[in-house]
């Protein structure tokens, strides 16, 4: 291809393209976190520890508004699968990691469902200041993650039971070897995710849409979302806050028993302590366990669950479950309309489309999804959701009860002849 360069003008200086980015060369300012540092004060500039997290997307998705209910123009997605390491994760853990360094810090652990792990490793092994000690549930972390984990160099430790049995030891752990904690426990962790709604609004033009939709795993998010906007609220930065949605897997279901169910709210900072212990001891009794295909949220008991509570109170908030069904014919509506995410991340869009049709959401209404993972983290759910392998869907999704997969892609198994091959796209396109 050839321009006509006297036409089309080219600048006289590769320098002009700074001006469309000006800061870009700054870490600070280029990082999608600590641009917003004023607001999250805790950190001198020069202690800060950023590998260029946040860089992300609010995607306006009217396939996927369609699939919620909300008209066009009304739905949006927030893209946390485009951090370093395809997770929201980075958001907390660039403020953690600052953090770490300036107590110096010399190994950090965390027990995981997957991202978190993925992400500490993710700094350990870029800044070379802190060696990962990771802890995940046996059989309870998805491919993409354990992969990220290991590939980084982590030291992984696999125990014999699930994200909060990891849990539990984490913290023993650490307090035993002081060993620095990042599990969201760790109130930077919160800091940094509260820039997520910073880009959402900056997003929207500083305009507050009507609902924020997450998914609700340790609660760190929906947490996080609510200091933020209580923070902007009381600064007199926004004229007021979005309502918020969180959605626990129907496997997975803490918050919404408690907050939904059995009304338990925040109560000006006394949440009804004996429906809570009541409810975990009813859960120990039973011995249930959450289970599901989403098992970034796979989780008993959420540590952030007070912080959630204060939030959904300032927030004016609602909480849903999704069954798995739900939430992998979102991710399929979700991958088909943009660049796709994880089973979790899909709760949110689940959650969504379910206030939509209970009228809780309006049509008209301004709605943001969270979309917390990358759609490769988690290879094996999507496949099996797209499969003709009847066993393979079964063992991934027929076991958690996800009965069909409405929205399937197929492959279309073909011989390898010039004929055939043409005959089916013929066919099929
Ligand atoms: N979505 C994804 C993709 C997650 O990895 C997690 C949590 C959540 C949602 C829930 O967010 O905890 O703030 O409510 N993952 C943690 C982990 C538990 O270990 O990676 P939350």
């Amino acid at each position: 291809m050839a321009y006509d360069w006297d036409k089309a003008r080219p600048p006289d200086s590769l320098r002009f393209f700074e001006s469309k980015w000006a800061k870009r060369s700054d870490p600070l300012a280029y990082s999608g976190v600590w641009r917003f540092r004023e607001l999250l004060p805790f950190a001198a500039p020069e202690s800060v520890v950023t590998i260029g997290e946040g860089q992300t997307q609010l995607q306006c998705a009217d396939a996927v508004a369609k699939f919620v209910g909300v008209k066009p123009g009304r739905l949006f997605l927030q893209y946390e699968g485009m951090n370093p390491s395809g997770s929201f994760k980075d958001n907390g853990m660039s403020a953690a990691f600052t953090h770490a360094r300036a107590i110096g810090a010399r190994r950090a652990a965390c027990a995981s469902t997957g991202n978190t792990s993925a992400s500490l490793a993710l700094y350990c092994c870029v800044t070379g200041l802190m060696r990962a000690v990771i802890f995940v549930g046996s059989g309870k972390i998805a491919y993409g993650k354990l992969a990220q984990a290991l590939d980084y160099g982590a030291l992984t430790i696999q125990i014999a039971g699930d994200f909060d049995d990891a849990m539990q030891r984490v913290k023993q752990v650490s307090q035993r070897l002081g060993i620095y904690l990042v599990n969201s426990v760790n109130p930077f962790r919160l800091e940094g995710q509260k820039t997520i709604m910073l880009r959402v609004l900056e997003a929207l033009r500083w305009e507050v849409p009507d609902w924020i939709v997450c998914p609700g795993g340790n609660l760190g998010n929906a947490s996080a979302f609510g200091k933020a906007f209580a923070e902007l609220l009381e600064l007199g930065l926004i004229p007021r806050v979005p309502r918020l949605a969180v959605v626990n897997a129907a496997g997975a279901d803490t918050l919404y028993q408690l907050y939904h169910v059995r009304g338990v709210r925040w109560n000006d900072g006394e949440p009804d302590a004996a429906a809570i212990d009541g409810f975990f001891a009813d859960m120990d009794r039973q011995k249930r366990r959450a289970e599901t295909i989403a098992s970034a949220i796979e989780i008993n008991r959420p540590v952030n669950l007070f912080k959630c509570l204060r939030a959904l109170a300032v927030c004016d908030g609602v909480v849903r479950e999704a069954t798995d069904q739900q939430i992998m014919d979102a991710k399929s509506r979700v991958g088909a309309g943009g660049y796709g995410c994880e089973p979790a991340s899909a709760a949110s869009v689940a959650g969504a489309k379910l206030l939509v049709e209970e009228g809780v959401i309006g049509a008209d209404e301004r709605v943001v999804c969270i979309l917390t993972g990358h759609q490769l983290k988690d290879p094996t759910a999507t496949v099996a959701y797209h499969t003709t392998d009847q066993d393979q869907f079964n063992k991934v999704l027929g076991s958690r009860g996800v009965k069909r997969a409405a929205f399937a892609n197929r492959a279309v198994e073909v011989a390898n002849d010039l004929d055939e091959i043409i005959r089916a796209i013929q066919l099929y396109s």
